[in-house]
């Protein structure tokens, strides 16, 4: 069943960033400029990494058990969903995202490849809508870095209040290598290589220069990392991917 309700809550108990970066509804606003354009530059943003991630970020969440539901929080078009099945065929996906523009094309992705199988939530992933241990496996790729500290303790508390008691969970997003020289590259490639391929496919740079801000604030995802460690209903495994391009954080529920 595909579902989008019709005027998509963002009632966030969050309190408002104090860095104008963060405000939801500016990222939610950013989101639905990339939209259309999401798919192509993500491949060209991340260099074909971004998909070999996601079967990583998959392949962090034990098999046993056969999960029923799987949440995918800042799903975006859908991007994981192929991960998802491939992992757990029997499991029921649900989608939130708080971009309509992201969500219209999730709907087309979950109608063409998952025939409408993928139940889609338009709302902010922090409105706490989703209830009290329901869910198996929580998921997310790359949203991550849009979120401040407040932001990201309150997913965490999130995280422990929808799993069930052994749940799992996992999420990915890029980072800044430690290496001296792969952050010299990564960083020309960010704000240069990133912005000319947005002239180039998109005639428009901005909102991938955007990208460049987040991800430059996000650094080495340690804020993220501090999050869910403060966490005590969570067991939590950090694990660095392809030399600090990407940082994983992982677990389950105690
Ligand atoms: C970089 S995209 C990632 C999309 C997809 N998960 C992927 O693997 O490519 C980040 C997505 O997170 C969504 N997002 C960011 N913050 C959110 C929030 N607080 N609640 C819901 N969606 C959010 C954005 O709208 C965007 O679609």
């Amino acid at each position: 069943m595909t579902e989008i309700p019709e005027s998509a809550t963002v009632a966030c108990r969050v309190p408002a960033p104090t860095d104008p970066l963060y405000d939801p509804a500016d990222v939610r606003r950013l989101f639905d400029r990339m939209a259309a354009s999401y798919d192509r530059m993500n491949i060209v943003l991340s260099l074909g990494f971004s998909a070999l991630w996601r079967r990583q970020l998959l392949g962090l969440v034990p098999a046993a058990g056969s999960p029923r539901t799987v949440l995918d929080l800042m799903s975006g078009r859908g991007e994981t969903w192929a991960e998802i099945e491939r992992r757990f065929p029997q499991a029921e996906i649900t989608a939130v995202d708080f971009s309509a523009q992201m969500m219209t094309q999730a709907q087309v992705r979950s109608h063409a490849r998952f025939g409408g199988r993928v139940r889609l939530r338009e709302e902010d992933a922090l409105a706490g809508t989703t209830q009290d241990a329901t869910v198996d496996v929580v998921v997310s790729a790359y949203g991550l870095k849009t979120l401040d500290a407040a932001q990201l303790e309150r997913l965490a508390s999130e995280v422990v209040r929808t799993l069930r008691p052994g749940g799992s969970f996992a999420f990915i997003d890029v980072t800044e290598p430690g290496c001296r020289a792969l952050r010299f590259l990564y960083r020309t490639h960010l704000r240069w290589i990133v912005p000319l391929a947005g002239i180039l496919l998109l005639s428009n740079p901005t909102e991938y220069r955007m990208l460049h801000r987040y991800l430059a604030g996000f650094g080495d995802g340690s804020r993220a990392v501090e999050a869910f460690r403060s966490e005590a209903g969570l067991r939590v495994e950090v694990r660095r991917h392809f030399f600090g391009c990407a940082m994983s954080i992982s677990g389950r529920r105690i």
